[in-house]
Formats: C-alpha cells, sequence, structure tokens
C-alpha cells in the first residue's frame, strides 16, 4: 500500500480498538475507548502541523517557543464522523467544524447527501475530514470531491478501520490525501461492511440498532 496510508500501532490504539471490535462491549465502554482511540489517532495525524517561533518569558527567563499557526478544519461525516469530533475538539478547541450528512442506502451501499455546511475553505486551510469506517470509499470519496476543487492547503482522512477496497478507491481518485487509520482490515463483504471490522459504527456508539 502506498506510503500515504498511515496505520497507527500505538499499543493504546491497537488496545482500544480491542475493545471496539468485540461484540461484548457495553454502549458506554464503546464510547469510552472510541473517545480516547479517536484522540489519539488524531493526535498522529496532526504531527506535520505548522508552528511560528515565537519569543515567551517564563517566570524565569526569556526563552523560544512555538505557536500553531496552521487554520484546522475538521470535517466529520454525519452520523459516525460526529463520534470522531470529539476527541478533534479537545486537541483542537480552535478549530472550524463543518458537517457533511451522509447515509449509505441499504441495499446499493451508495451514499446519499442530506446535510452540508462548512465554513469557508482557503488555499491556507488544513482539512480533516473523520469516518470511523472507510469501507467502499463512496462517503469519504464524495466529500473530497467537493472540497477538492476549493484548493486546501491539504487534505487528510483519519478513520478507525479501513478496508483495502475504499483505500485503493480514494488513492486512486486523491493520492495526495493522507489516511491515518488503526487497522487495515481484510475485505467488505457482500453488503460493504467491513470484515472482520466491528459492525456498525454508527449503532454502536449512539445505541440504534
Ligand atoms: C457508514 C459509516 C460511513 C460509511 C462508510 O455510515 O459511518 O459514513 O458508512 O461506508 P463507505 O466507505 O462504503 O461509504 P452509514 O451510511 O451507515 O450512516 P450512519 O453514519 O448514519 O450510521
Ligand atoms: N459502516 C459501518 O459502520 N461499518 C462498516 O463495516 C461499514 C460501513
Amino acid at each position: 500500500m502506498s506510503s500515504k496510508l498511515n496505520v497507527i500501532r500505538h499499543p493504546l490504539i491497537q488496545d482500544s480498538l480491542t475493545h471496539l471490535r468485540c461484540q461484548q462491549t457495553s454502549l458506554q465502554e464503546f464510547r469510552h475507548y472510541s473517545d480516547k482511540l479517536c484522540e489519539l489517532l488524531f493526535f498522529e495525524a496532526l504531527q506535520d502541523l505548522n508552528t511560528n517561533q515565537i519569543k515567551i518569558t517564563t517566570p524565569l527567563k526569556t526563552t523560544q517557543g512555538k505557536k500553531l499557526t496552521d487554520e484546522v478544519i475538521v470535517v466529520p461525516v454525519l452520523r459516525a464522523g460526529l463520534a470522531m469530533l470529539f476527541g478533534a475538539l479537545r486537541l483542537l478547541p480552535k478549530s472550524k467544524i463543518g458537517f457533511i450528512g451522509l447515509e449509505r442506502d441499504e441495499v446499493t451501499a451508495i451514499a446519499h447527501q442530506y446535510y452540508w455546511k462548512l465554513p469557508k475553505i482557503t488555499k491556507n486551510s488544513v482539512v480533516i475530514v473523520t469516518d470511523p469506517m472507510l469501507a467502499t470509499g463512496g462517503s469519504l470519496g464524495h466529500l473530497l470531491r467537493q472540497i477538492a476543487p476549493q484548493h486546501p492547503k491539504s487534505m487528510s482522512i483519519v478513520s478507525v478501520v479501513a478496508a483495502p477496497e475504499g483505500v485503493k478507491a480514494i488513492k486512486k481518485e486523491f493520492p495526495e490525501v493522507k489516511i491515518f487509520t488503526a487497522a487495515l482490515d481484510d475485505c467488505l463483504n457482500d453488503h460493504c461492511y467491513i470484515v472482520p471490522g466491528l459492525g456498525d459504527y454508527g449503532d454502536r456508539y449512539f445505541g440504534t440498532n
């Protein structure tokens, strides 16, 4: 797989993912480990953010410090992507947030859009799109296709589990997009669910079925 795919193998991430995969994990535990894993994933995904050198004064002396300069826009894909926003906001309290509502058709697995509200994207925007499950890549592809013409500084994907089919589709259409994920799973099943996967992320995080 291309170097733009980053599977984060940190033990805290992999331990949390194991809890998410397990079907016995309760709603409360699922939320706990999802929040933890997503914050850690964002931490990894943000390591290339730019900083400016600034002068500061500690109680003891004047020294140099660094200040974040990038304007970050986080775009969670509703509904399951909303679960990832909490972790992102803890790390990036000044980021702007955009929302897209997408839902896959149960038969065709093609996503249809029901909501769209994004902040203005400029050539300085670092755009991070978040969706826990990168399955066929249809949902994230649909989103990136609408953001790319606005020429942001960069676009990245943060997902919890990715399928090879979805990664391949995204890499083909958006070769510059970096993908950060906790796992590259085996394949999709006949219903376009990721295998072994963890089931329906939105249902498990929000308690629906
Ligand atoms: C799920 C998931 C992704 C999408 C991934 O959403 O949260 O958005 O499927 O599949 P894809 O890569 O094949 O497009 P779903 O349509 O189940 O909606 P939900 O988030 O409201 O549960
Ligand atoms: N959406 C999910 O929530 N899970 C999958 O395995 C695929 C799409």
